[in-house]
């Protein structure tokens, strides 16, 4: 992955050299846009020829003279970009979506220009303060910015825009604040596209090794603990669900654990991740079309993965434990059978009725194992579970479901302020009642009815009564809601509302009940 170089600057924007210097403007009902002094006179003559409002990601270039004596002579374009009406009666979580669109827009702007390297000038606004405008700024822009051209050959005309090298960030007081935003944001933003490249891998090309390899990496150079439990292992401990699941893959499976523990001992929030790195269904085999798809069941296992690029990054004062169970669902001669009854790593039985039903039956061991082992004060799963969370929310929410209010409250703030929004929904002993099984303690699916629900359902057998809350993210992984900085495809959902997750509780507003 490309990385571009982020800086903070207070010095004054005049004399630098840049292929673009961005200005924001924010639309006033009826009259002048709101800006920067230094852009005030195109920005009003664009307005009174009707030419320029600043409405959401309009756009206004211009290019100043050349001459010494000249303002902005330095710049070979200026662009002053539209935020929208930004109203005082907005929340910050509104107005940091705001700035996040349109440091999106700005991606798509100097993709059209093939700038290089840009200066962005920061805009004063009164919510939220300056190290939240820049976080948002820079999650914008960077996730605009996004591309994955791994596999397209580099001498397409479509393709060769890198992207941005460089980003300078420009703002006239409160630079210690700014620069601490943009630090962050980039390195959220920087997780999330390290989630949407592993995401956006086909099955040949991102396996268990890969989760494997990749956590190992990250432990090497922040310092993380790494730990792999290999097939062997799992048969001794007993993971009958991991086991089953990859009985019919070429590829062994792999439980990849990476912990990050602060200095002074704390509490630990533990992240479960699916890692399914293709989903054929199984001997329960679903149908060809649009099956290459399932290259994404992974994309819970990559949000966890890299939640834990950017810990290891700013190493805050909660410990954070992952675990992805990876392997691949495939039909063949030794592929679990519909049927057949499985052991889980907690002696809980299941029948497996339907072996589409794997990711569960992959967490299932992940979450009974990890809660055993590094006893979390909480554990968050998050996987692409169910195509009925699709039925039921669109892209545009992720399914909640959790056995404690305050968890899910912090998860739900979590989310809103990430721009990755959840949906609760509710779990009772009705629906554990569709999981019942004649011949085992549970079975793995629940009929059509609620199978968002059931599916948490088999779950809430591996968690005790350890606060856990379960993300479906099947709808947003892939093709969520389309914004500037969300682009078709994987949208390595789920990084950012963990990281938002871990700064809210570090800062003790987050404290179980
Ligand atoms: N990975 C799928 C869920 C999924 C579906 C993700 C569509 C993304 C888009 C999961 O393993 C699955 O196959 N679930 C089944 C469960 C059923 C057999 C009870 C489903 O949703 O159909
Ligand atoms: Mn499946
Ligand atoms: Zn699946």
């Amino acid at each position: 992955m490309k990385t571009t170089r982020v800086t903070t600057t207070d010095k004054v924007v005049d004399s630098f050299e840049t292929d673009l210097l961005v200005y924001l403007a924010i639309q006033v009902k009826d009259k002048a846009p709101l800006c920067d002094t230094a852009v005030m006179d195109p920005v009003k003559k664009a307005f009174d020829l009707g030419d320029f409002k600043a409405k959401e990601g309009e756009q206004l270039f211009y290019y100043p003279p050349t001459g010494t004596k000249k303002k902005h002579a330095s710049a070979k374009r200026i662009l002053v970009l539209g935020l929208g009406e930004i109203q005082s009666e907005k929340d910050a979580a509104m107005v940091c979506d705001s700035l996040r669109e349109a440091g999106g827009h700005l991606a798509g702007a100097c993709e059209k220009i093939r700038a290089k390297e840009i200066v962005l000038c920061l805009p004063a606004l009164d919510i939220p303060g300056p190290e939240q405008v820049a976080k948002a700024l820079i999650e914008g822009l960077l996730l605009g910015d996004y591309r994955f051209a791994k596999y397209k050959q580099t001498t397409r005309k479509d393709t060769d825009y890198p992207g941005l090298e460089a980003i300078k960030f420009a703002c006239k007081s409160s630079v210690k604040s700014v620069r601490k935003g943009v630090t962050q944001g980039r390195i959220w933003a920087q997780a999330a596209c390290a989630a949407r490249d592993m995401a956006h891998e086909p099955g040949n090309g991102w396996t268990s090794a890969d989760f494997a390899a990749f956590a190992k990496a990250l432990a090497k150079t922040h310092g993380l603990t790494y730990r792999c439990i290999e097939k062997k292992e799992m048969e001794k401990l007993g993971m009958g669900g991991i086991l089953a699941v990859n009985q019919g893959s070429a590829i062994p499976p792999r439980m990849v654990i990476l912990e990050y523990q602060p200095e002074k001992k704390s509490e630990t929030l533990l992240l479960v991740g699916k890692g399914i790195t293709f989903d054929s269904g199984g001997i329960s085999l679903k149908p060809s079309a649009g099956m290459e798809e399932m290259k994404y069941d992974m994309a819970g296992g990559a949000a966890v993965l890299a939640a834990m690029q950017a810990v290891g990054e700013e190493k805050p004062n909660i410990g954070v434990v992952a675990i992805i169970p990876a392997t691949d669902n495939m039909p063949s001669g030794s592929a679990v059978r519909p049927g057949d009854i499985i052991r889980h790593f907690n002696q809980v039985t299941a029948e497996i009725v339907n072996t589409d039903a794997e990711g569960r039956m992959i967490l299932a061991d992940a979450l009974a194992y990890g809660i055993k082992t590094y006893a979390p004060d909480c554990v968050v799963d998050v996987a692409t579970l169910t195509g009925a969370v699709i039925i039921g929310l669109g892209h545009h929410y992720s399914g909640l479901i959790s056995n404690n209010d305050a968890l899910a409250k912090s998860l739900e703030e979590a989310g809103k302020q990430a721009g990755e929004p959840l949906w609760r929904l509710p779990l009772n002993k009705h629906y554990k009642k569709q999981i019942e099984s004649k011949v085992a303690d549970i079975k793995n699916i629940g009929g059509k009815p609620g199978g968002t629900i059931t599916a948490a359902a088999y779950l809430s057998n591996f968690v005790g009564k350890t606060p856990w809350a379960h993300l479906d993210i099947a709808g947003t992984a892939w093709d969520f809601t389309e914004k500037s900085y969300i682009p078709k495809g994987p949208s390595g959902i789920g990084v950012r509302t963990f990281l938002t997750l871990i700064k809210n509780w570090t800062m003790g507003k987050l404290k179980q009940e």
